[in-house]
């Protein structure tokens, strides 16, 4: 076709396909597209996070994010009166970075535990194959009912609708091609019936002319987590979250935060917000007891000052600040715990507890850089010393 664009990734070219065949596509599907695409989704090929990604979650940031929450395991088993084996069940696991430190610190005080990981990207699954080595780790039977469920950064990946108010009626922003085949948002007359029975639920309507991703699957994938959850057991939900939902759609590309979804198909990373009232209400009507924290709380509770005492390289001091940064990670994201068949338990997560000084902690490398820097200057210093 003469002056039609070339696609700047193989994904937007099979998307351009596609919406001139059917006629525009919701966000949804764009999103789902962008992110799980069998072939050109960003999940699908994806080999780690961190420093050489494009976004970098607290468990990459440091391993005492994992070791703290192996803290919060062992008050789940204790709680639950030691079962045996313990079923530990993570959804979204990433490259393995929680489930690794978390095991190195429960591996000694609950041996019989089993750790399933539930991984949608087949490249993720390889990654943490990769790493986790020990006979604990399964990947089969992720429907078996577990003990604790952890979750962290996973339902802010799931995909939403963007839709806005106009008139007081909903209406969707879809995705179509403009009159140069460039992909463009297309606003529909009215929205599927599903968004305005979602917002109704919430007793809430937003503001005129406001843009709000909304993700529609979350009921269900609440109700899928208590699906896998113990009559007995405890859930933690970990994430960024919108109460009520609003425009909060957000890309990383090696590291550089954005907006446009658009741009890039299944090469940046896209997530939305989690919106916490939902998330909750259907936890209620799924007979799950909620509470929540901030990550900072969380982690404090759980011993992070005695973390931060012990572990004093600039390296693992810089990471753990970030962990528990007000501003940051440490205030934005909330924990969410949802409890099942316990009444009166006290999350040590939400609460706090006496915990023992530490054996062994789990600290980053130091940075090569700053090795580098530190035996130059150790060197002078120790040359001027002779010479005085
Ligand atoms: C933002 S990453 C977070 C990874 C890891 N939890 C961490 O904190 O580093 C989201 C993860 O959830 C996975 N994921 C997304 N949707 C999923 C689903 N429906 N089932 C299982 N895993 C899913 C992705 O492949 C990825 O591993």
């Amino acid at each position: 076709m003469a002056g039609t664009p070339v696609a700047a990734t193989p994904l937007e070219g099979w998307l351009r396909e596609r919406i001139a065949r059917e006629g525009p596509l919701s966000f949804r599907d764009v999103m789902h597209a962008a992110l799980y695409h069998p072939r050109f989704g960003y999940y699908t090929n994806l080999r780690g996070f961190g420093a050489s990604g494009d976004f970098i979650t607290s468990p990459e940031r440091h391993p005492a994010f994992g070791w703290l929450l192996g803290r919060q395991a062992l008050d789940v088993w204790e709680a639950l009166e030691r079962p045996r084996p313990f079923k530990i069940l993570e959804l979204g696991a990433g490259s393995g970075a929680l489930a690794e430190p978390l095991m190195l610190f429960l591996r000694d005080e609950v041996p019989d535990t089993v750790y399933t990981l539930d991984e949608v990207s087949p490249s993720l699954r390889s990654v943490q194959q990769e790493r986790l080595r020990g006979p604990e780790f399964r990947w089969q039977g992720v429907d078996e009912p577990a003990h604790f469920i952890v979750a962290n950064e996973v339902a802010d990946a799931l995909p939403v609708h963007r839709v806005v108010v106009r008139s007081r009626r909903f209406s969707e922003l879809h995705v179509g091609l403009d009159e140069h085949e460039r992909l463009s948002w297309v606003e529909t007359d009215a929205a599927r019936p599903e968004v305005e029975a979602y917002f109704e639920a919430l007793h809430y309507k937003p503001p005129e002319g406001q843009v709000v991703d909304v993700c529609l699957e979350l009921g269900e994938w609440v109700k899928n987590l208590s699906r896998r959850l113990e009559a007995r057991g405890v859930a933690l939900v970990i994430d960024y979250t919108a109460s009520p939902p609003r425009d909060s759609l957000l890309t990383y590309y090696r590291h550089t935060l954005g907006s446009d979804p658009l741009v890039r198909l299944g090469q940046q990373d896209i997530s939305a917000h989690v919106d916490l009232r939902t998330l909750v209400r259907v936890a209620i009507a799924e007979k799950l007891q909620p509470g929540a924290t901030a990550q900072r709380g969380l982690l404090f509770n759980l011993g992070f000052a005695q973390v931060q005492a012990r572990l004093k390289g600039p390296t693992d001091r810089q990471a753990l600040a970030r962990l528990v940064d007000p501003d940051g990670p440490g205030g934005q994201i909330a924990a969410v715990f949802l409890l099942r068949g316990l009444p009166g338990y006290r999350p040590a997560g939400a609460v706090g507890r006496d915990w023992p000084e530490p054996a062994r902690l789990p600290s980053l490398p130091p940075d090569q850089d700053e090795a580098d820097f530190l035996s130059q200057w150790r060197e002078a210093f120790t040359a001027s010393e002779e010479n005085c």
